[in-house]
């Protein structure tokens, strides 16, 4: 069981997942563009504000957008989000994210608890070859291992197989850099990410597709997260 103590819990909303309603209350809202410190990101399906309120006891920091290596940002500017939770007092964050799904039974709108990432093929950005994620966020219909690529494309066929063949579950373009940040200042992080699209069966695949298919599957993520948060103890 997870313990969060005084500390608000940090939840991350990847593109076009739709976390507000598990706020009962909201005491605060608070633009990126009102942070100094932080860059302005512009990809459709993110909010780019940080929102304060209360899930049942808990305090929670529910954070609407984040920067992507893709957007040209550098892993100072990914991260900084993170860096301003922390200075918030967050001790516990929940990333969540669109993926493409490696598995053969998966399908869109499946959620995976990630239990570790892996960072290889991509160099650009100087991360360990793979990072293990806290812990699960019980509920997922799977629990395996997120690629994190540079996009902004898509994956290639090859690259597709590659990922697979280094026991991939999950593809996508975020959470990488930020868990690694999050080690670095002892935050415990974990990973869930919203299958958007097969990759077994390959489509053209565009971002609207994927923001469609997150928002439909807020409702559970949100359900499921409420749950967890539920059972976090104050100490
Ligand atoms: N690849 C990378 N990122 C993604 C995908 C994908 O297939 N789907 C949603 N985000």
């Amino acid at each position: 069981m997870a313990t969060v103590d005084q500390h608000p819990i940090g939840i991350v909303a990847g593109s076009g997942i739709e976390l507000n309603s598990i706020l009962d209350t909201i005491s605060e809202e608070t633009p990126f563009s009102s942070v100094p410190e932080l860059a302005g990101g512009g990809v459709e399906g993110h909010a780019y504000r940080f929102i304060r309120g209360r899930c049942g006891p808990a305090e929670v920091i529910l954070q609407c957008g984040r920067f992507h290596a893709y957007e040209g940002f550098s892993f100072e500017e990914v991260v900084r989000p993170v860096q301003v939770m922390y200075e918030w007092g967050v001790r516990t964050i929940v990333f969540t994210n669109a993926a493409g799904g490696l598995l053969a039974p998966m399908k869109p709108g499946d959620l995976v608890a990630i239990d570790c990432i892996r960072t290889w093929p991509f160099k650009r950005f100087d991360l360990p070859e793979s990072l293990n994620t806290d812990f699960i966020v019980p509920g997922c219909d799977f629990t395996g291992v997120y690629g994190w690529m540079h996009g902004p494309c898509y994956e290639t066929r090859a690259e597709i197989r590659t990922l697979q063949s280094l026991g991939c579950a999950a593809v996508g373009m975020s959470a990488g850099p930020e868990v690694f940040r999050c080690h670095s200042l002892g935050i415990c992080a974990a990973v869930i990410s919203c299958i958007t699209n097969s990759c077994v069966t390959p489509q053209v695949l565009t971002h609207q597709h994927v923001l469609e298919t997150a928002r439909n599957s807020s409702a559970r993520l949100c359900e499921q997260l409420r749950a967890f948060i539920g059972t976090c103890q104050k100490t």
